[in-house]
């Protein structure tokens, strides 16, 4: 959509979103800024692509846009990222939480149940849950501040069917969705919303680096009635949805599952 025809009701609104230089949350940034919103999002390595991005935001969209430097493994480092981002954006709407940790951070969290350790467990949750908690606490603080605003964590169907390996992320996306109960509970008398997005497979890299990434991919296109897997731009639609008072303002602490039917099945 061309911001010459955006709706109202998010243009000229911020949002902040983890993870955006691959993926889901490239996606979303995307789906935001062709919508009018200016966009502060975080990078891990990937710095080339991430300042790409900035420069493509602001030359096709028009839209304010910078990139931020964040480890999700230290959630507190959303402190000082959330004071850098007040120097450059005047007002936060939107916020989320989208990075996830794969490599060697998670050996020991994703594998059978036999060979989960600790450590690897430990990892998971600090980027899923602690990473949450963290910056969505900044985020809430800043939106406290323009009457309101809108929280989504990215979560998956792994806590809902068997995934092989995925203990260690299908139980920190369950203690992630409960949380957003949680946070809506508290926050929604500051008129902010908080709501999850939960995927089926999607083709991203992350799924890619699972070892049985070519089962996966065709056990999902025999199981959806839609007859193919989710691609990133399927869950940007639900996380813009959930951020968009003018299509969502009396929806929150809820899970909103986009899956393509595979669930059921
Ligand atoms: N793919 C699926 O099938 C699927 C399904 C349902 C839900 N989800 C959820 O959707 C979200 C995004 O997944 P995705 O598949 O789009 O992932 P992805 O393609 O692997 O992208 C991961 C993003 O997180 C960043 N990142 C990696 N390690 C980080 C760290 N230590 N600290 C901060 N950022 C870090 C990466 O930045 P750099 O590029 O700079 O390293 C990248 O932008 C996750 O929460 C995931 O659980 C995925």
């Amino acid at each position: 959509m061309n911001a010459a025809h955006t709706p109202q009701s998010m243009q000229g609104k911020t949002l902040v979103v983890s993870g955006a230089t691959r993926g889901i949350g490239k996606a979303i940034a995307y789906r935001f800024a062709q919508n009018g919103v200016n966009v502060a999002f975080t990078y891990h390595k990937n710095e080339e692509e991430a300042h790409r991005i900035v420069q493509e935001m602001q030359d096709r969209y028009k839209v304010r846009a910078h990139a931020y430097r964040l480890d999700i493994l230290e959630p507190e480092q959303y402190v000082e990222l959330f004071k850098q981002i007040d120097a450059d954006f005047d007002r936060i709407d939107c916020f989320v939480s989208n990075a996830i940790i794969y490599g060697r951070s998670v050996v020991g969290g994703f594998a059978p149940f036999m060979r989960l350790k600790p450590k690897g467990l430990n990892n998971i949750y600090t980027a899923t849950v602690l990473a949450f908690v963290v910056g969505a606490q900044e985020a809430a603080k800043r939106m406290k501040m323009v009457g309101g605003g809108a929280i989504v964590s990215l979560s998956s169907t792994g806590n809902l069917v068997y995934m092989p390996n995925y203990a260690g992320h299908g139980n920190s996306k369950n203690a992630v969705e409960t949380m957003v109960k949680y946070a809506a509970m508290d926050l929604g008398e500051f008129g902010i919303r908080v709501n999850a997005v939960s995927g089926g497979p999607i083709d991203t890299d992350a799924l890619k680096a699972f070892p049985d990434y070519a089962q996966v991919k065709q056990k999902v296109e025999e199981q959806s009635p839609l007859k193919r897997m989710g691609n990133p731009a399927d869950l940007a639609g639900a996380v813009y949805f959930l951020c968009d008072p003018a299509q969502s303002a009396w929806l929150t602490g809820q899970t909103i599952v986009v899956d393509g039917g595979t669930t059921f099945k």
